[in-house]
């Protein structure tokens, strides 16, 4: 029965942003939480710091929003054995009360939505509707989560034997996770690792990106304020080269968490790998070379819309974000007019105002780096549009959603994690070779398909591998218990995200048998 697997449970509503009301509500918060009164700073929850440095607001590189100091070898050192030797009874903590304190931080951050909303515009660079989606999926992560321990862990399951022999399966913590969690959700990606680590029973160290340590820091005081004790989550802020390899290369860790790029997963899979200490689990949500394919009987209105959210929003910088739209040929010269329409639309400036839809990108090394993309992809293909920028976006990290047509996705080698969509098209007999394109790749994240024949969409979802297939709609967003999320291959190793397999990666299970 549906209820064993997905337990009830609603969803955080968020905020109604069609509502004057609550968009007053919204931008009081909002003012309030950033009104000069308070200074923003995150360091170490123990240990010394190596260095510290102003974090500057990615849209407006004159605005200091606060200042953090990041852990050195020390700090990360003394956090490990503190969160090894606080597994002793946190560990043990039944799996009631975890479920009970994270439930207790969702309502927590359910109230605290003014700091985090506007640490997340200022911080992170992310417009207000998409801070508010981070920030509900944090509340979702941490009431399904909690709803996941009682069902996972309350009791041991009662398994069948002979006559006088009792079988039980438990599921018992690991003990101290790493959490490296990315910038593109400073809320959901970093809440979601830590309740999914804790609600399982284990101690965890959280290591956010670097550029988003000051909103890691609200998040986890008020995860301690909800009944964590302090040890049982510890706050390593830090440059990844630093503290990474005292974090992962330490046997005492049991597990690491990781959203971000491939290349880290490996760098961080060789090191846990290190010759005698226990084998460990990673779990990694990496990146994708999305696509979508859109075949001459899907709706062009409806394609462009998708396509725009899926490429465009959080300024490209998802996961989960478009890369490589396939458009058959009859119907592409539509669909490209359509869609350079719909980006001269685009309003792409300062992400704390609420009609804006494009955002900064989060560091001015990103915005090079996709600035060369642009400039090496132009040179091998013919440029569609590129949104125009002005002396408004001069100080902060803007790059122009931009739109270009290449001859096959095999030109690109890696997902380019900004505004930047590639469009290809192909002639309808050869549908299972895009298919098949697609799949070279190696990554697989998210997937959309948009046809109005069903024996094609089938024939599609079918041969694609990937790990969120998405059918005549955008392709971001995933909604926790309803759209579980992660990929395969180059793309992340599975369980996935807010789905119901995901605690078990953080367990491990025991078979205690009792000749009775
Ligand atoms: N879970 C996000 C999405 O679905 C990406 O990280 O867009």
């Amino acid at each position: 029965p549906p209820e064993l697997f997905a337990p009830q449970r609603k969803n955080a509503v968020g905020i109604d942003l069609s509502s004057p009301k609550e968009r007053a509500a919204l931008e009081q918060a909002l003012t309030r939480a950033i009104s000069g009164e308070r200074r923003f700073v995150a360091k170490p929850g123990i240990g010394s710091a190596a260095n510290r440095h102003a974090v500057r607001n990615p849209a407006d590189r004159r605005e200091v929003i606060g200042e953090v100091a990041f852990a050195d070898a020390e700090a990360a050192e003394r956090a490990l054995a503190a969160a090894h030797a606080a597994f002793a009874h946190w560990g043990r903590v039944r799996a009631e009360e975890r479920a009970a304190i994270l439930e207790r931080a969702a309502d927590l951050l359910e109230a605290e939505r003014g700091v985090l909303l506007a640490l997340c515009v200022k911080e992170a660079g992310k417009t207000i509707v998409d801070s508010v989606a981070d920030w509900r999926e944090a509340i979702d992560f941490l009431r399904y989560y909690a709803a996941e321990a009682r069902r996972l862990f309350a009791a041991p399951m009662p398994l069948p034997g002979p006559t006088g022999e009792d079988n039980r399966l438990r599921l018992e913590p690991r003990g101290v996770f790493v959490a490296i969690s990315p910038w593109n959700f400073p809320i959901a990606i970093f809440t979601g690792q830590i309740a999914a680590a804790l609600a399982a029973g284990n101690t965890v160290i959280a290591k956010p990106a670097e550029a988003t340590a000051l909103i890691a820091e609200e998040i986890i005081s008020l995860l301690h304020k909800a009944g964590v004790p302090e040890d049982a989550l510890i706050h390593v802020p830090g440059e990844g080269h630093v503290v990474g390899p005292v974090l992962v290369g330490d046997p005492r860790t049991a597990g690491v968490v990781f959203t971000g790029s491939t290349e880290t997963a490996w760098a961080i899979q060789r090191t846990m790998a290190a010759k005698d200490h226990p084998i460990r689990p990673l779990i990694a949500e990496t990146g994708g070379l999305n696509a979508m394919i859109v075949d001459n009987t899907a709706l062009p209105e409806q394609v462009v819309t998708d396509a725009i959210e899926s490429a465009f929003r959080s300024a490209g910088q998802r996961c989960s974000a478009l890369r490589v739209l396939f458009l058959q040929e009859e119907i592409a010269p539509k669909v490209i007019d359509m869609l350079t329409g719909a980006m001269a639309e685009l309003q792409v400036g300062d992400p704390a105002r609420l009609d804006t839809d494009v955002g900064p990108v989060i560091e001015e090394a990103a915005k090079e780096e996709l600035e060369r993309h642009v400039a090496a992809i132009s040179a091998q293909a013919r440029l569609l549009y590129r949104c125009p920028l002005d002396e408004r976006h001069a100080h902060g990290s803007f790059v122009a959603p931009t739109l270009v047509e290449i001859d096959r996705i095999g030109r690109l080698e890696k997902e380019s994690f900004g505004p930047i969509l590639h469009v290809v098209r192909y002639p309808g007999s050869r549908l299972d070779q895009v298919v098949e394109s697609i799949n070279a790749t190696g990554f697989g994240l998210t997937f959309g398909i948009h046809s109005r024949i069903d024996e094609t969409i089938d024939h599609v979802v079918s041969r694609v591998r990937a790990g969120n297939i998405y059918v005549n709609r955008n392709i971001i967003g995933a909604v926790v218990g309803s759209q579980p999320f992660g990929g395969e291959g180059l793309s992340g190793t599975g369980f996935k995200a807010g789905g119901p397999y995901y605690l078990l990666r953080f367990a491990v299970e025991r078979t205690v048998t009792v000749n009775t």
